[in-house]
């Protein structure tokens, strides 16, 4: 198949597995296609990968302020994957700078992007650097503001170029929360503890709170921002900016 041909792959790919769209990726792509994992229900994609084969790479952004159970967490995959798991930290100038002007809330005072694009956007450029394509988790049912039009695939506008342009792929875009928890259950994938304790969606711990049964998991993100900014810079293209 013609993957230049964007519109066309993501519309072949639409309904089908998650696995189908992964396998195409990594015969590909191989070593320049990385998973990205935020320690949290996106395992599905690494336990896909890892059973379909081959030498793709998995990475996370390490921000410096996620639960202890999620650091854990990324420790139980690396461990029962037995494959690394590649850490981007963020700029400890940039981070020195930023706390130490602004302090270290400053998200509740004038949103996340500040820090975000600090702690995971510019470590995203450097994650990105050797990859010709990367995987997300996102899903349409994740976010009912943002999120209701991702495609499976698309080409990333905001961190690639017409010289060296980026595939990103959203396998799981057309599952449900639902789907992804019976895979998690039926494979019996590690989970992150947090998970049972009422957190639906995990990124950071200032910026992650558990919903009530009821809530949609989006409403446990940055609360106190309006719905429809809740985008933190991955995926901008989200907003209409990218
Ligand atoms: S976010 O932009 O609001 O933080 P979300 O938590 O919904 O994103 O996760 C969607 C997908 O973005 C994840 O499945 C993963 O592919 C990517 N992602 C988000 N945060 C991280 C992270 N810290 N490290 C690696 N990938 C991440
Ligand atoms: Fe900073 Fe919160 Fe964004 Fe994490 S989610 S990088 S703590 S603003």
């Amino acid at each position: 198949m013609n993957l230049q041909d964007i519109g066309a792959l993501a519309e072949a790919y639409a309904e089908r597995e998650p696995q189908a769209l992964l396998a195409l990726a990594l015969e590909e792509f191989g070593g320049e296609l990385g998973v990205s994992f935020s320690g949290a229900e996106d395992v599905v994609l690494v336990d896909m990968a890892v059973k379909l084969g081959g030498a793709f790479r998995v990475f996370t952004l390490d921000t410096g302020r996620l639960h202890p159970e999620t650091y854990r967490y990324l420790e139980d995959v690396r461990s029962h994957y037995k494959r690394p798991v590649e850490v981007y930290f963020p700029q400890p100038a940039a981070v020195q700078d930023l706390v130490t002007r602004r302090g270290l809330f400053s998200f509740f005072e004038d949103g996340h992007q500040e820090c975000c694009g600090v702690r995971k956007v510019e470590p995203l450029t450097r994650a990105l650097a050797g990859l010709r394509a990367w995987v997300t988790g996102q899903r349409r049912d994740q976010s009912p503001n943002t999120r209701t039009h991702v495609p499976v695939a698309q080409w990333d506008r905001t961190f690639g170029t017409a010289e060296r342009p980026i595939l990103k792929l959203n396998p799981l875009a057309n599952w449900t929360s639902a789907q992804v928890w019976d895979y998690i259950v039926t494979h019996e994938v590690p989970r992150n503890p947090l998970h049972e304790k009422g957190f639906r969606s995990i990124g950071c711990e200032p910026c992650t709170r558990p919903v009530h049964p009821g809530q949609h998991e989006r409403e446990g993100r940055w609360w106190w921002e309006e719905a429809t900014k809740k985008e933190c810079g991955l995926h901008k293209g989200n907003l209409g900016e990218g």
